[in-house]
């Protein structure tokens, strides 16, 4: 499958789906990643020839910088396209043009902890564990069907960078896990729920 990535900063979910492809475990190529940050270290893991990045601020508004950004996806021609880490809102256009195969990964056990500041939210509810999802992008902000998670526990002493770490280390099993049963086209979105074969 053709994979495009979407991604504001680090990318280390990218680099997961990079090294799954080298490893020969995901049977998929990367395409393209665009940003919506032209400094997110994120771009550096691909090719330059594979970079798309523009700053916002730059379009008139959501809707006209989502256009350009679409457009420039819609030209690498992927199967499916994955935020990893991308943190800007994508506008209701956007998520109809690409809806069913539009992916994001949520570093919370969602429907818990939609939005920003997932980790410290669970330590100040007290939660006893927390985790992250895969799930589809609908126009409702981390609202989507949940296709996968996974969890880890909150340990005495975390504060929000350790719980942190700890989830960002089940997310890259988890995202490559999903991509994986895309590339074995396995997974669907049906009728506003995850469709995955044999679950
Ligand atoms: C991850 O925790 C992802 O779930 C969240 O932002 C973080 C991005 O990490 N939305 P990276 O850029 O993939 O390293």
């Amino acid at each position: 499958i053709r994979i495009a990535a979407l991604a504001s900063g680090r990318g280390s979910n990218l680099q997961a789906i990079l090294d799954a492809i080298a490893a020969g475990t995901l049977d998929a190529q990367v395409v393209g990643v665009f940003s919506d940050n032209p400094d997110a270290p994120a771009l550096l893991r691909v090719p330059e020839a594979l970079r798309w990045a523009r700053t916002p601020k730059s379009y008139g508004s959501r809707a006209a910088f989502d256009a350009a950004l679409g457009d420039a996806i819609a030209t690498a021609a992927p199967d499916w396209i994955v935020c990893a880490g991308y943190m800007r809102i994508l506008g209701p256009d956007f998520v109809q043009r690409f809806q069913g195969r539009l992916l994001n990964i949520h570093p919370a056990l969602l429907p818990k902890y939609k939005g920003l500041h997932t980790h410290q939210r669970a330590l100040d509810a007290g939660d006893s564990e927390h985790g992250a999802s895969v799930h589809f992008v609908t126009a409702e902000l981390d609202g989507g069907p949940v296709i996968a998670q996974a969890r880890v526990p909150v340990l005495p002493g975390d504060d929000a960078d350790r719980l942190a770490a700890r989830v960002l280390a089940v997310e890259h099993p988890l995202l490559v896990g999903v991509l994986r049963l895309a590339a074995a086209g396995r997974l669907a979105e049906r009728d506003g729920r995850a469709w995955v074969d044999g679950q």
